[in-house]
C-alpha cells in the first residue's frame, strides 16, 4: 500500500470514530465505504440496506425511487417523470445504445430521461379558451394535466442495464411500507392539508385526491393497499403491466371517463431514452448533468463559466465593497442575478424537447458564447428585463436522492409530479397520483407557467413531446473519480440552488452541511428584478439589495438539496435542513475488498 493509501485510510477511520460511527478499526482495511443523501428515512434505510447486501448504486436507486412512491407521495411517483444521472465506473455494460458515444464511454457517464411525454391527443391550444386566453389551472389540475408518466419505465430500463440485483428483490421494500405502513410526518401531514385547500377550488370535475390522502395526520400509520397490489404486479410482471397490463388499463378507463387524454395507445408508445448528458469543463472538475428536455445541465454550466470568466471583475467589486463597508453577499447576490438573468433568457428561447427542436447545447455552453453573454454584465447597477407577464416563483415539490457505492458508481435522482401530489387525481384501484406535467410546456408563448418560466414556441404543445424542466441531477468528475454528487426539487430554483451549493463547496470551501444549508437565493429575469431569498439572509444584505433596485420576496422553502462530497479524507453526506432528509455514510464490506 503506498503511503497516500495508508494516510487516506487512517484519517477515514480516525474522522468515522470521531462522528461516534461503529466502526471496528481491525475492520476498516477491508471495508469501503457508500454514501446516501436521501429525502426521508425509509428511502435512506432501504437505500442502505441495498448497497450493504451487496447491491450496487443503481440497484439501491431504483429499491429507493419505488419506496418514496410509497412514503413521499407528494414528490415521488409511479405515475410521474425524471431525470437520472450516472455515473458507472465499475459496472460492465456489453452492447449499450449510449457506449457508442466515444466521449460518454471514456467518463462512464449516462442520462436516462424518463420525463413525461404529451398524449397524442395534445395539441398546442389546448389549454387556450375561445378567446385565445390560457384557462386557469386546466394545465395544473384534474385528468387533463397529466402528461404520459414516465418514472416505471425508466426505473425498468435503467435496471435492465445495469443493476446486479432482481428487480423484485428491489421492489419489496416498497410493497412492504404500502403493506404495512409507514408513519406520516409532519411535512406530508402539512403539504397533503395544504395541497387538498389548494385544489378545493380549481377543477370543474371533482378529484377523488381527498378520500386518499386528504385527511393525514402526522403520527398516523398510511396503509395503501391499492398501491401494494399495483406495486406488486409490476413486480411480477416488469414495466409491462404499468404501460401495457391491469395498471395501463386501470389509468385508462379512469381518465377517459373524466375526459383525460391519455390512451392505451399513448402508454404502449412510452419509451425512456439515453441520452448524451450535458459535460462542462469548469475548474478541473467534469461538471455532468442533465441535457434537454431539461433546461438544468446547460444553465449550471453557463451560471459556473460564466462565473469564472468574470472573476476579475467580481473580485475588483468584492474590493470595492470592502472598502465602502457593503456586504459582499450584496455584491455576489447581486452578480449572481445578473448571470440568472441572461441564463433564463436562454432557457425560454432555445429550450425544449431535442427529438422537436434542435437546441445549439455545444454553443449555449461554449466558452465563446457564453464571454459575449457576460459582456453586459453590471457590477454595479442592475441590467434592464423585458417586461412580460410576471408569475410566481416556486411551490415545493419533486424529490431528488444522491446515492455512491463502495465501488464508486454514482446515481443522481431527481423525479416529480410537478406540484405537490401532481394533478390531484388518484388512479382508482391502483393508489397512485397522476402528475401534472403538462403545465411545464408554454401554454401560450409568453404566459409565464406555475414557476414563473415562460417559454416560446421551442416548448409549445405537441404530441409525444416531452415538456422543459428545470431537474438538474448533477455528477462533479476529477481526474476520473466522482467527487460530488448533488441535486434538489423547487421548480425553476433547482438550477440556482445546485450551482450555489457547487460553488459553496469548491470555492467557498464548504463542509457538505454547510453547503446545504447555506441561505441561498434565486432570479429568473421574470418576474423584473425579482430575487428570492431564505428567511436566515441577512438584513444588511437585503436592505443593499433593495437600494440597489430589486424586490424582495421571503420563500421559506428553497429546494431540499441531497448532497454527497468526497473529501481528501472521507465521503460527506448531507440533505438540507429546509426538509425531512437523512444522510449517511457508511461500511460496505464489498468481495473486491477481501484480501
Ligand atoms: N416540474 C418541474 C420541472 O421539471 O422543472
Amino acid at each position: 500500500m503506498n503511503l497516500f493509501k495508508l494516510q487516506r485510510l487512517i484519517m477515514t477511520a480516525l474522522l468515522l470514530a470521531s462522528t461516534g460511527f461503529s466502526s471496528v478499526w481491525a475492520n476498516v482495511h477491508y471495508a469501503h465505504y457508500a454514501a446516501v443523501a436521501m429525502p426521508d428515512k425509509y428511502s435512506a434505510q432501504v437505500a442502505k440496506q441495498i448497497l450493504q447486501q451487496g447491491g450496487n448504486a443503481v440497484d439501491a436507486a431504483v429499491a429507493s425511487a419505488f419506496v418514496l412512491a410509497v412514503t413521499y407521495p407528494e414528490a415521488g411517483n409511479l405515475g410521474g417523470g425524471g431525470f437520472m444521472t450516472l455515473y458507472t465506473p465499475k459496472i460492465v455494460v456489453p452492447n449499450s445504445p449510449t457506449d457508442k458515444d466515444a466521449e460518454n464511454n471514456a467518463l462512464n457517464v449516462h442520462f436516462l430521461d424518463y420525463r413525461e411525454q404529451a398524449p397524442l391527443a395534445a395539441s398546442q391550444d389546448m389549454y387556450l379558451d375561445d378567446n385565445n386566453q390560457v384557462i386557469p389551472y386546466k394545465s395544473l389540475v384534474g385528468y387533463q394535466a397529466s402528461g404520459v408518466p414516465g418514472t416505471v419505465m425508466g426505473l425498468w430500463q435503467v435496471h435492465q442495464r445495469f443493476a446486479s440485483l432482481a428487480w423484485q428483490t428491489l421492489l419489496q421494500p416498497a410493497i412492504e411500507l404500502a403493506q404495512n405502513g409507514f408513519e406520516v410526518s409532519s411535512q406530508l401531514a402539512d403539504r397533503s392539508q395544504w395541497f387538498k385547500r389548494w385544489i378545493a377550488d380549481k377543477s370543474s370535475t371533482p378529484l377523488n385526491f381527498e378520500s386518499y390522502f386528504g385527511g393525514l395526520k402526522v403520527g398516523q400509520v398510511l396503509k395503501q393497499p391499492e398501491l401494494a397490489k399495483t406495486l406488486k404486479r409490476i413486480a411480477k410482471q416488469g414495466a409491462e403491466d404499468f404501460y401495457l397490463g391491469e395498471t395501463a388499463k386501470m389509468m385508462v378507463k379512469q381518465l377517459q371517463k373524466h375526459d383525460g387524454l391519455i390512451t392505451l395507445q399513448d402508454l404502449a408508445g412510452y419509451q425512456a431514452k439515453w441520452r448524451k448528458p450535458v459535460v462542462g469543463e469548469w475548474l478541473g472538475y467534469q461538471v455532468v448533468s442533465a441535457p434537454p428536455p431539461s433546461s438544468g445541465g446547460i444553465a449550471i454550466v453557463q451560471l459556473l463559466k460564466m462565473k469564472q470568466q468574470l472573476v476579475d471583475k467580481l473580485d475588483k467589486a468584492l474590493l470595492q465593497a470592502r472598502k465602502s463597508g457593503l456586504s459582499e453577499t450584496t455584491i455576489k447576490t447581486h452578480f449572481y442575478a445578473e448571470l440568472e438573468k441572461r441564463v433564463y433568457a436562454d432557457r425560454a428561447h432555445f429550450l425544449g424537447d431535442p427529438d422537436f427542436i434542435d437546441v445549439p447545447v455545444d454553443k449555449l455552453i461554449s466558452d465563446e458564447y457564453l464571454r459575449e453573454r457576460g459582456q453586459g454584465v453590471l457590477l454595479d447597477e442592475i441590467s434592464e428585463s423585458e417586461l412580460i407577464k410576471p408569475g410566481k416563483i416556486e411551490l415545493p415539490e419533486t424529490t431528488h436522492f444522491s446515492i455512491v457505492d463502495a465501488q464508486g458508481n454514482a446515481v443522481s435522482n431527481t423525479y416529480t409530479l410537478n406540484m405537490p401530489f401532481g394533478s390531484g387525481v388518484v388512479i382508482e384501484g391502483a393508489g397512485f397520483l397522476m402528475n401534472d406535467e403538462m403545465d411545464d410546456f408554454s401554454t401560450k408563448p409568453g404566459v409565464a407557467n406555475v414557476f414563473g418560466v415562460v417559454g416560446g414556441q421551442a416548448n409549445a404543445i405537441a404530441p409525444r413531446k416531452r415538456m422543459l424542466s428545470s431537474m438538474s441531477p448533477t455528477i462533479l468528475l476529477k481526474d476520473g473519480q466522482v467527487q460530488m454528487v448533488v441535486g434538489t426539487p423547487g421548480g425553476s430554483t433547482i438550477i440556482t440552488s445546485v450551482f450555489q451549493t457547487i460553488v459553496n463547496v469548491v470555492e467557498e470551501r464548504m463542509s457538505a452541511q454547510q453547503a446545504v444549508d447555506a441561505p441561498r437565493v434565486h432570479h429568473q429575469l421574470l418576474p423584473k428584478d425579482l430575487i428570492a431569498y431564505n428567511p436566515d439572509l441577512p438584513d444588511q444584505v437585503k436592505q443593499e439589495l433593495e437600494l440597489m433596485g430589486y424586490s424582495l420576496k421571503k420563500n421559506n422553502y428553497m429546494g431540499d438539496v441531497q448532497l454527497l462530497v468526497n473529501t481528501d479524507k472521507a465521503w460527506q453526506a448531507a440533505s438540507d435542513n429546509r426538509g425531512e432528509g437523512v444522510a449517511w455514510v457508511f461500511e460496505v464490506d464489498t468481495p473486491t475488498s477481501r484480501p
